[in-house]
């Protein structure tokens, strides 16, 4: 680490907002980077202590690449031929977890074996007990809470390589694994989804441009069990299309939760949804499905988002369940990067996704993942 930082002897009204860049940190910063200075990086990163500064100093100067330094260069994407604007950026090595936190059976082979196990068509849907049902619970609080400091932080400038180590560490803080590290070899702690991605974008040196839309997906894993879910998230001024296209999502997941309760088969989800979106002139992703989640990452049932599927299963009290849907603003086709991850819409148009944990009651539902404060849309209406 060679530089040190300056301190800010001007405009101390408008840096007193500023927050910290040091991932996680979260204190009033009013010393800048001399390096972004002197490349006239906007916005310039902030930092509350010289000891903040050298903390993240490994990964800050990540953020002084040019775009050209940053983009990958990986022969991998030699001659695909991309279907939008979107380009894939440097990945950092994959971050490790401390000692003492609990492994998922694929944290060190990479393969889901209990997953690859379980048949997923004649194996049943897993009961919860009232012991099982209490770990989710909390589990799916402290998820939410990553979820919406996600939420908070994005902004223009920051890559999702920072989102992603915000995210990481707030699982650890919490005493959990981020269930992505390594699961079937992904090598990042979320999925950070940009406009025509339509899922499991991976983390990378990109920094988020005004008029994004991005969706961070984010699951946890605690005592043996995993909670998942994802929101979209509008970066500076997105345009009206693009505002709609996240509502409906959003709705689309709504309107499929209204129906939830025991005696319901789950391929009368995707009716619901598909109905939606198609009001709005939009189409449903059919390659990615919600899916049963607890001991399991994913395990039964599959849930397709679009209509006239053929699903097996009924809805019974004791089961946990997420609902996905990924809306696209042309078509519902979907193709796949040469990273063998990232899934983007066939035709380059950009898609939105929402997801929460769900488990079906006696009555009917609770979202375990639901917001603490405020609807989704309560937020977008007053940002
Ligand atoms: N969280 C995603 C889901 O909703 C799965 C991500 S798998 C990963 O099912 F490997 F990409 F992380
Ligand atoms: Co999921
Ligand atoms: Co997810």
């Amino acid at each position: 680490m060679s530089d040190t930082i300056t301190s800010n002897t001007t405009a101390s009204t408008t840096a007193e907002k500023e927050i910290c860049s040091t991932p996680n940190c979260g204190k009033p910063a009013n010393l800048h980077c001399p390096t972004c200075e002197k490349l006239n990086l906007k916005p310039v990163s902030n930092f509350c202590s010289q000891d903040c500064f050298k903390l993240f100093w490994p990964i800050h100067k990540l953020s002084h690449l040019t775009i050209d330094e940053a983009k990958q260069v990986s022969s991998a994407f030699n001659g695909f031929k991309f279907t939008g604007k979107l380009r894939p950026y440097k990945i950092t090595p994959r971050r490790t977890v401390p000692a003492g936190i609990q492994l998922p059976d694929y944290a060190i082979d990479s393969v889901p074996h209990s997953e690859r196990a379980a048949d997923r068509r004649n194996t049943p849907i897993p009961i919860h007990n009232k012991e099982e049902i209490e770990i989710m619970r909390e589990l799916a609080r402290m998820s939410r809470e990553v979820l919406d400091l996600a939420g908070q932080v994005a902004k223009v400038g920051m890559t999702t390589e920072e989102l992603d180590i915000i995210v990481h560490n707030a699982i650890i803080e919490r005493g959990a694994y981020p269930s992505p590290l390594n699961y079937c070899g992904f090598p990042k702690s979320c999925c950070t989804s940009i406009n025509e991605v339509i899922c499991h974008g991976i983390p990378d040196l990109r920094p988020l441009q005004d008029g994004d839309i991005v969706n961070v997906d984010v699951t946890l894993y605690w005592k043996g069990f995993h909670v998942d879910l994802n929101e979209t998230f509008l970066i500076g001024n997105v345009d009206e299309a693009g505002q709609k296209l996240v509502r409906v999502a959003y709705e689309c997941l709504e309107k499929a939760m209204a129906i939830l309760k025991p005696g319901v088969m789950y391929r009368e989800l995707g009716d619901v949804i598909q109905k939606h979106a198609n009001q709005n002139g939009l189409s449903v992703v059919k390659s990615y499905c919600g899916h049963g989640v607890g001991r399991l990452f994913h395990g039964n049932p599959t849930i397709p988002h679009y209509g006239k599927n053929k699903a097996v299963g009924t809805m019974k009290s004791g089961h946990i369940i997420t609902i996905e849907p990924m809306i696209n603003e042309g078509t519902w086709n979907d193709d796949m990067w040469p990273d063998d991850w990232t899934a983007v819409t066939k035709d380059g148009k950009r898609s939105a996704q929402f997801e929460h944990t769900i488990l079906i009651t006696d009555t009917g539902y609770e979202v375990l993942t639901k917001r603490t404060v405020g609807s989704y849309i309560d937020r977008l209406k007053k940002e």
